[in-house]
Formats: structure tokens, sequence, C-alpha cells
């Protein structure tokens, strides 16, 4: 299941043969303007052909052609006369499979690699320079094409990096064009689509927005919907969208558990309670956080406190409301990929993230479930949610809590508040907001030794953590500027009482986390 050309859209499918830039294959098509969807290599025939793709792209994935279990397609596909583009370990199969010869490598060709173009009129390829860089992984190669196939490219380790045969409109490259380190890969891509492929390119994310109300309010009927809104991208979007689609029927409920950023919880109730508003739960559970918190050290305990006492409030809210039929969550394409089957669309409450009474069965409503997060950002913009909330960093469930060394108190959290808070301004004053991945401040549990205006002082100290990232599994230290971190010191240990020491966070993921618990 998916979007379909029905609903107007050109598609191209991706045949995700397991490689790890799949994903950003589907990225950069979307980004072209075409709508893409990946789907298992195993795909019958009979459902792609169902779904009208303008074009196949075959993907790269680890195997060896010759490996067993290794993905394979049904041959029937070079035959239905579509187009198609054979990525990396796609480009092998194709060769493969029309009766060309692969072969085992002594070494492996890897990172970027010169490309000599050999054949420039070639669609994909004409007008490049001889010479042009790309990204290659690879161990096998193709020693001779297929017959009709003419070899367009080639590198030092493969002596077909690149083949075609037009008639057919079959396409491979070796290298990845979706990577940047192959800086004309978009441009290939966009041939595959536009000059290939015949796409004209109608996909937005904008675009989306109206056919994913109208798919809400026909799942919907006249049922009414929960959302556990968090203040975060994704469940603020899916939840604005869908109180498009179906009005005073949702209701969001939003629970302070008193561990959010300064400003936090006022923002959210202003955006969803006063300028969109939509019904509105917002319940001040921080005493009783703050309460079940007092003393507890250990990092899992107090992540798996708040994970339970954010489950109990929840729930109480929930049965308040009396029945409800859907629950919205703001799931995304990748976790839809990630997850390699369809999730299932009806669930046990007890699954689900806002943890519901045991006896309600919830179906799911997940309006984003087909977009990339930059995607999801852009609907964001387009249904009117500030900036702030549309670019917000990720922000951790346990929030602040997890960025107090230790115990919590309310005292603590006063400190972190006031100083996360210049950290924050000043990275977004210096217009680094949105090159630095994540940014703010953490209170460790240790004082030391200060003077201040003659006295002697004994204070905690800040420590500020700010990193780049693609997405959180590892990370650098960001090179923040010293004017910036001179300011964000200077404006810390003068303006936030009970501290008098700022330190700065140069460890990278691995072997440190984000995070500092
Ligand atoms: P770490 O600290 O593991 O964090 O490098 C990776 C990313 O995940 C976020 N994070 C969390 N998000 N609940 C969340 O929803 C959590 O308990 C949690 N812990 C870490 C973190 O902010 C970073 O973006």
């Amino acid at each position: 299941m998916g979007i379909d050309s029905k609903q107007g859209y050109e598609l191209v499918l991706v045949l995700d043969c397991g490689g790890r830039y799949n994903q950003l294959i589907a990225r950069r098509i979307r980004e072209a303007g075409v709508y893409c969807e990946m789907v298992p290599y195993s795909t019958p025939i009979k459902e792609i052909l169902r779904r009208k793709p303008r074009g196949i792209i075959l993907s790269g994935g680890p195997a060896s052609i010759y490996s067993p279990g290794a993905p394979r397609i049904a041959p029937e596909l070079y035959e239905c006369g579509l187009p198609i583009l054979g990525i990396c370990y796609g480009m092998q199969l194709m060769a493969h499979d029309l009766g060309g010869k692969v072969e085992g490598a002594e070494g492996h060709e890897y990172g970027q690699t010169d490309l000599e173009v050999i054949a420039t009129d070639d669609v994909l390829l004409a007008g490049f320079p001889e010479k042009i860089q790309c990204w290659m992984s690879h161990g096998d190669y193709i020693s001779a094409p297929p017959t009709g196939f003419k070899v367009t490219a080639r590198s030092a380790l493969a002596p077909v990096a690149a083949m075609s045969d037009a008639g057919r409109r079959l396409y491979g490259v070796q290298f990845h064009p979706e990577v940047n380190h192959t800086p004309r890969g978009q441009e290939i891509i966009r041939r595959f689509l536009f000059q290939i492929c015949g796409c004209r390119g109608d996909w937005s994310a904008s675009s989306f927005i109206e056919d994913q109300i109208k798919a809400s309010r026909e799942q919907v009927g006249e049922g009414r919907v929960l959302c556990a809104l968090s203040g975060g991208v994704d469940s603020s979007v899916a939840a604005a969208l869908v109180h498009r689609a179906v009005g005073d029927r949702l209701t969001c409920v939003f629970v302070n558990h008193g561990l959010l950023r300064q400003g936090e919880a006022e923002q959210v109730r202003e955006t969803f309670g006063k300028l969109l508003q939509v019904n509105l739960v917002y319940v001040d559970a921080s005493q009783r956080f703050l309460g079940k918190l007092a003393g507890i050290a250990d990092p899992e305990k107090k992540r798996k406190i708040i994970g339970h006492e954010f489950i109990r409030v929840f729930e109480e809210e929930a049965k308040k409301l009396g029945k409800v039929d859907y629950l919205v969550q703001g799931t995304l394409y990748p976790d839809v990929i990630e997850s390699g089957t369809e999730t299932a669309a009806v669930i046990k409450s007890h699954h689900n993230v806002g943890g519901l009474p045991e006896d309600m069965e919830l179906e799911l409503v997940e309006p984003l479930r087909f977009l990339f997060k930059d995607e999801v950002r852009l609907v964001g913009e387009e249904l009117g949610l500030p900036e702030a909330i549309v670019w917000r960093q990720p922000f951790p469930g346990p929030g602040l809590a997890v960025r107090i060394l230790g115990p919590v108190s309310a005292d603590k959290l006063e400190i972190l508040r006031q100083a996360d808070a210049i950290v924050t301004a000043e990275i977004e004053r210096a217009g680094l907001g949105r090159e630095v991945w994540q940014y703010f401040a953490v209170l460790p549990s240790m004082k030391s030794v200060g003077v201040m205006g003659g006295e002697r002082t004994y204070a905690y100290s800040i420590i500020i953590r700010a990193v780049t990232s693609e997405d959180a599994m590892t990370a650098d230290w960001a090179r923040l500027p010293y004017e910036v971190l001179q300011r964000i010191s200077s404006r810390i240990v003068n303006e936030v009482r009970q501290v008098n020491r700022v330190v700065y966070d140069i460890t990278p993921k691995p072997p440190a986390t984000i995070e500092w618990e």
C-alpha cells in the first residue's frame, strides 16, 4: 500500500536491495519533485505494475549476486517497458540477469573515485567532462555488459562503471549518485527522472497536505480522535494536519512533566490552544513528576519513572474524555521503511506511546507516514506552525531530567533552564541554529571554587553541549566560533545565579553520547 498514482502524483519506485544509502535515493528523487516510495525488492511484479510507476530504480545492497539468498527480481520486469536504473548492486543484478558478466574483485573500490566518462552522448552523462568524481562502494564488478548495452563510463576497478541500453531504457551506474560525494549525482538522477522516465515533477510536500486532509477525513468519518502532543515537530505537524481534517473531533493532550525548556509549555499552548484553536487538554503535572523524582540519582531509574508517570497521567486524561476511536501518531517514512513491512493499522492501546487503557482499541491515524523529516518541516511551515516548533531541535522525552546529572530538583531545573536559554539564544543569534544539530546546557552535580567581586564562590558549573550530526547515530562537537562561546560563558556566569564556571564538551559520539545521561 502507499500513495497510488490514481492520486495524481507521478511515481517512481525504488526496489530496495538492502543498501545503506537507499533512503537517500528516495529523498533525492523527492527533492527533484517526483514522488517516490521504497518497496522490498521482492514486491510482486503485478503489484509494481498496479502502482503505474514512471520508472524503477534497483538499489544498491551489501550482497554479491553470487551469494546465497542475494536479492533477485522477476526477469519480466526488464521486459515491461518501464525505464530502469540500476545503482551499484542494482546494476550488477541487471547485468547478470541480462547476460552480462559480474566478477568478484581482489580489492574493494571504496570512497571518492575518479570516473572516466566514455560516452558523452549518453543521456545520463551527456556534456560531462571526461573525468568526474563519484562515490564508489563495491567489491564485485561487471567485466562485460549484456548484449545491447554500451559502456558509458569506467573507473580504475570498474571497467563498466556505467552502462546503458537506450532502446530498452535500461541504465546502470556502479557508483552512488545519491550521495553528496558524487557532485553531479543529483543531475544524473534528474536526467533519469525527466529525460528518461518523462516525469514532469509534480510532487511537493505541500501539495500533499490536501490529499492527507482528505484521507484523514475519510478514515475518521464521524469518529473521535486523540493525540498526545509533545511539542516536538512530528506530533505537532501531525496534530495540525489532522485538526484541519476533523476540527473539533480532535483532542490533543499535552502533559507538562515540568522538565521542559524555558517557554516551551507556553509556546505549545499558545500555538495549539490560541493560534490553531485545537481542543487542547493541558495537564500541568510538574509537581507530581518532581515528587516522584526526588532524590533519584540513577539515570535509568529517572527515565523509567518519567516514562511510567507519563503513561499514568495520559491514561487518566484519556479516560476523562470518554469514547475515543482514533489515535494520531507522527510516524515518518523512515520508520515505515525501517520496519520493512506495513505497520499494523490497528494496535492495542498498550502498545502505543500514549499507553491508553487496556480495553481501548484505537485505530492509528498517521498522516506523515509517507514523508521524510525535512518534508514534514515544509508541511509544518505550510500549515502555519511557528518556526520555533517547525525547526525545533530533537529533545529527549525525559527532558531536562537527563541534563541534570544526579537528582532533579526545582532549584536545579531553574538554573538549567536559564543557562539553556542563553546557549540557545546566542547560537541562534549567531545564525548557527540550523547548522548545529543540537545545542543545550547540562548541569553536573559538582561544584567548584571561583572568585567573584573579590569574594570566594563555591557554585555549580554549566557544560555546553553543541554537536553536528546527520542522524544522531554519530555526532561531532560543533566548532563554535570563540566569540559565541565567549558570549555564552560570560552571560551565564553573569546572569545565572549559582553558576561560576562554564565548560565546553569536545567529545564526539562515539565514544560519548549526545546527552549526558
Ligand atoms: P544520545 O544521547 O543517545 O542521543 O546520543 C541521541 C539522540 O536521541 C535523543 N535522546 C532521546 N530522545 N528519549 C527521546 O525521545 C530519550 O530518552 C532520549 N535520549 C536521547 C538525543 O537528544 C539525541 O537527539
